[in-house]
């Protein structure tokens, strides 16, 4: 099983606000949505852009290439021209640190 990987202290991801982080061979969009933390994976399912550099819009990421969003909390399509959705990871807050894991070979 994947181990939990120290992402950023809360403080330091303000709500509204997103990073990037790479855990092992992944790398993640960490989010902070209104208080609560949600982690995808920074590829776009529509041409493989990195979603990172996007704007958040009604609680999903804008991808900034051709404008696809996708749901921050699920990761499923909110707009096209993607249609397949993105992996998200499990987040938890351990003592003050927010942490990911990539749990898709488990
Ligand atoms: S690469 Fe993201 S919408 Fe086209």
């Amino acid at each position: 099983m994947s181990d939990w990987i120290n992402a950023v202290a809360v403080g330091d991801l303000p709500p509204g606000e997103h990073i990037v982080v790479e855990v092992e061979d992944a790398v993640m969009v960490l989010f902070n949505l209104d208080g609560e933390f949600f982690a995808m994976e920074d590829i776009c399912t529509h041409d493989g852009s990195e979603i990172s550099s996007g704007c958040i819009v009604d609680g999903s990421i804008e991808c900034p290439r051709h404008g696809a969003r996708f749901d921050i909390r699920t990761g499923e399509v909110t707009a096209p021209p993607a249609y397949e959705p993105v992996d998200i990871f499990p987040v938890r807050v351990v003592d003050g640190v927010v942490q990911v894991r990539d749990d898709r070979w488990d």
